[in-house]
């Protein structure tokens, strides 16, 4: 398929017209922020780190029955998805507490929850991302009751594949974040990107943190991590 003109430049990836309607074509850079875009910076390689892993993950999320966007990789940073149009909802899925939850309720991180947490944002910069109940979401029509029951019931089980596929690799998957698109014909489908930059990854045995709370954080040995554990996604297939 053909790129064409350019849609959209997010913080991590740009997005690219193709000569069919149905399909755009996403481009991973290595530019990284955090804080809402109030600290910016280069992770060297992420771009291709996180293409190449978003997609075998949402590879074997879509063999496991949980429809994606994920079509064909193209090449090193571009890949082939379906269009959608993007919930406005960062939809969080916690195992371990961590980040903002450890920030709001005041407690350490690191204490394993009893069950999974699912937890939605508005999706809009300008307010920084607000956290929303569901009466909310409904109240703001970012979403039906239906589909928020859906995309709870993928986020879940999303959480329950990639805990098991994490731990295989030697890894504890404490939260990440999902994103969530509308075909044309109104399916709910998984969108956006699975990758160090959006879900925290510990090492199992050590704890060390590989993901981009190494950038967040000023922690360095930011490229090492996001090499580790591509590498140890690769060694699991
Ligand atoms: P938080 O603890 O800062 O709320 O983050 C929860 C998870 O969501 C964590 O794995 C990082 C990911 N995340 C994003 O992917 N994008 C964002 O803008 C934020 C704030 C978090
Ligand atoms: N990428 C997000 C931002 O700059 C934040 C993050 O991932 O921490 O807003």
């Amino acid at each position: 398929m053909e790129k064409r003109n350019q849609l959209y430049e997010g913080k991590a990836k740009k997005v690219f017209a193709t000569d069919d309607p149905e399909y755009y074509i996403v481009s991973y850079k290595d530019d990284a922020t955090a804080f809402n875009g109030l600290k910016k910076g280069t992770i060297a390689g992420k771009g291709v780190i996180n293409n190449r892993m978003s997609n075998r993950l949402m590879k074997r999320l879509e063999a496991a029955g949980i429809p994606t966007h994920f079509v064909e990789e193209l090449s090193e940073r571009d890949t082939l998805v379906r269009k959608v149009k993007i919930v406005p909802l960062e939809v969080i899925v916690r195992n371990i507490s961590a980040g903002s939850f450890s920030k709001r309720y005041g407690i350490d991180e690191g204490i394993a929850f009893d069950e999974p947490t699912v937890e939605f944002s508005y999706k809009n910069d300008a307010l920084g991302d607000p956290l929303l109940s569901e009466d909310h979401i409904q109240a703001l029509k970012l979403a039906t009751k239906d589909e928020v029951a859906l995309i709870r019931k993928y986020a879940l089980a999303i959480d329950k594949f990639l805990t098991a596929f994490w731990k295989d690799c030697g890894v504890t998957l404490v939260d990440f974040k999902l994103e969530f698109g509308k075909t044309s014909d109104g399916t709910i489908i998984l969108a956006d990107e699975i990758s160090p930059d959006t879900c925290r990854l510990w090492d199992s045995a050590t704890g060390e943190k590989l993901d981009k709370d190494r950038f967040r954080r000023d922690l360095g040995g930011v490229e090492d991590a996001y090499a580790e554990v591509m590498k140890r996604l690769m060694a699991h297939e």
